[in-house]
């Protein structure tokens, strides 16, 4: 008896030795081919970072502690992601007390996926310590002098770590399967303020020295920190406003119904788990939209129109929250997981706020954007589930996972029923909360849960259409709107003649009515006419960032003079890609554009984020012969 347990004991201990030990909440690991890492042998779980923020040599100076568990038995390295970091010194240590001095290499870098740093572990270590410190030319940091602030007093820095940038700034895990959680100390100069996707407290002292903590798990391109003379405004109990003093007055007010908003998702899908949502309002170079950092998304100032008009990017950060932020993409294969549930869920908080009529008129121009770059596009990318073997994850960044994929998650809502889906997502959220999933995870979690179900229903819809192949399905929905109808009467009316410009009844219209308007006329214009429309509306002055945008698109398009130097102006102000993007490509068409192009782009590139400035070179320099 004694010895048949004894026996049992040393089989059990055999096999816990050498199968792999998953621990609890490690789904399988994914195969990501944008991280050299190896969390199916070892697994980070939690950071401690500290950093000096040297703005004079645009460096950050630290050191980064990863404590990790061992997911694999036997002797692995572990392996981190890094780009252009210099590593001083590498430390393990058993205990988080004691460090000494281990071996460590670090590989040649790839353009796109940066260097692997190799680290020898002893048998007890559970705890790495680097000494490091970033470049200035680090693709996640953007260091402002004071000139490209608001203030121009003091400089800014802040970060942007999606898609697989945090390893410009951090050595670790560079995969959104790995989720961490981290402590930070940040020493700033004095009056400057750091905040970072993590507990901020708006009351501390701006004192030059910053601790945070964040205790929940998150995915490493999450991972955010901006630094600058930042001042709070509060929004509501939960909710807050941060961004340059003289911009923060009319950032509140523009974002007055946040509160609003994350009642309105709850309501939905389940309460909003992360404690405060605050948003950071960056200067204009910031190149994106939005960035849903938990706790704190950033945004670019060109959503401040004035009226509340450009608030969906809010609604949309915030439905990451559930969508990316709680339930997060695997891989960057599986982006669409992250974007489509997004884009679908801030139809649904646009709705719930705004209103059907606004819900839909922004649909439409979403559908309208993904019909004109489905007509430019490669076939596999315009594959939900994209192929992004040997390429940068940036480049699949097309409307398609955005847009498809809402129309995929509306097609679903449809078919099924708003009850029926609405209780579906809010599983789906509650299911796989803290969770990184792949596309593979989401087909069997909405087979057993919905499709098998309501087989009949379920007979309606092609999963392997949506998913896996390139163009719309016919069973795609079609928003509609009808005040966009109104507005293509009184459109169709001028471009007929039958009455002047200055008739048309726009003085109700909406940035989506305008920006529908303009789409409409667009190819239909030509200068006289354009002359005419801006001399009835001014809209080669407008301040809307959007109603500018495609104002300045048709005024390229079409040669019209009057509005270059504002269009100068505009490229040299803003930095947001999607913003900037369209109209140098529209530029570089013509040969005359094209030296309009390189001459407005020598004096804007300086300002640029190295993501734009990446995405601008190869429409400006690259092909330049
Ligand atoms: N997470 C994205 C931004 C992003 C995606 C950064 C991929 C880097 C790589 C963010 O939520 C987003 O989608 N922003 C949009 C705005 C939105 C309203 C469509 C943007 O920046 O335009
Ligand atoms: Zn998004």
């Amino acid at each position: 008896m004694k010895h048949t347990i004894t026996i049992l004991i040393y089989i059990a201990t055999a096999l816990a030795t050498t199968l792999p030990t998953f621990s609890m909440n490690s789904l399988k690991t994914a195969q990501d081919l944008h991280s050299y890492s190896n969390p199916e042998q070892i697994r980070v779980r939690h950071l401690d970072l500290n950093w000096e923020v040297l703005f004079n040599e645009k460096i950050l100076k630290g050191t980064a502690v990863l404590e990790f568990e061992r997911t694999l038995t036997g002797n692995h390295p572990l392996i981190l992601d890094t780009r252009d970091l210099k590593i001083t010194k590498v430390e393990t240590s058993s205990d988080g007390r004691q460090y000494s001095a281990t071996t460590f290499h670090l590989g040649k870098a790839d353009t796109i996926l940066g260097a692997p740093l190799t680290v020898q572990l002893p048998p007890a270590a559970t705890r790495v310590r680097i000494e490091y410190q970033t470049s200035p030319a680090a693709s996640g940091l953007q260091w402002l002098k004071p000139a490209q602030t608001a203030g121009r007093r003091q400089p800014f820095l802040f970060t942007q770590s999606q898609a697989i940038h945090a390893r410009s700034w951090i050595p670790l895990q560079d995969s959104p399967q790995v989720r961490v959680t981290y402590n930070a100390r940040v020493r700033t100069p004095r009056n400057l303020r750091a905040v970072m996707s993590a507990e901020n407290d708006p009351a501390t002292p701006t004192d030059g020295d910053y601790s945070f903590q964040m205790r929940q798990a998150v995915p490493s391109y999450l991972i955010a920190l901006a630094v600058g003379d930042i001042a709070f405004r509060p929004l509501g109990q939960r909710t807050g406003v941060y961004a340059e003093p003289s911009v923060v007055e009319r950032a509140a007010t523009e974002f007055a119904d946040t509160e609003k908003m994350v009642q309105a998702t709850e309501a939905l899908y389940g309460p909003y788990r992360w404690g405060r949502y605050d948003l950071l309002v960056l200067p204009p170079s910031f190149p994106f939209g939005g960035m849903e950092n938990p706790r704190l998304t950033f945004a670019t100032p060109t959503i401040l129109a004035g009226d509340k008009s450009l608030v969906s990017l809010v609604a949309h950060e915030l439905a990451h929250s559930w969508s990316g932020n709680l339930v997060t993409n695997a891989t960057w294969r599986d982006f669409w997981l992250n974007e489509g549930f997004t884009t679908y869920l801030e139809g649904r908080i646009q709705e719930a706020v705004y209103g059907r009529a606004r819900a839909e008129m922004e649909a439409v121009l979403g559908r309208q954007t993904l019909a004109e770059e489905l007509a430019t596009l490669d076939e596999r990318d315009e594959i939900l589930h994209v192929d992004l073997s040997g390429r940068d994850p940036d480049a699949g960044f097309t409307s398609v996972p955005y847009e498809k994929g809402a129309l995929f998650l509306r097609h679903l809502e449809e078919t099924f029923g708003r009850d029926q889906f609405d209780r579906f997502l809010r599983g789906y959220f509650d299911h796989f909360a803290f969770q990184s999933i792949t596309t593979d995870d989401f087909i069997a979690y909405i087979k057993k849960n919905l499709l098998d179900q309501y087989p009949d229903k379920a007979a309606r819809v092609s999963l392997d259409e949506w998913i896996n192949k390139a163009g719309l399905p016919a069973s795609a929905p079609q928003a509609m709107s009808d005040a966009f109808s109104r507005v293509e009467q009184q459109a169709d009316a001028w471009l007929k003649g039958q009455m002047p410009a200055a008739a048309i009844k726009s003085s109700a219209w909406t940035t989506q009515e305008w920006l529908h308007f303009l789409k409409y006329v667009a190819e239909r214009t030509d200068t006289a006419k354009l002359r005419e429309l801006d001399q009835a509306f001014k809209l080669t002055r407008s301040g809307n960032a959007e109603i500018a945008h495609r104002w300045l698109l048709i005024a390229v398009r079409k040669g019209y003079e009057p509005a270059y130097p504002r269009l100068e102006e505009y490229l040299t102000s803003i930095g947001r890609r999607k913003l900037i993007k369209p109209l140098y490509d529209e530029l570089v068409k013509t040969p005359a554009g094209r030296k309009r192009a390189e001459a407005i782009y020598r004096k804007a590139r300086p300002s640029y984020h190295p993501i734009a400035v990446a995405t601008i070179d190869q429409i400006v320099l690259a092909a330049k012969q």
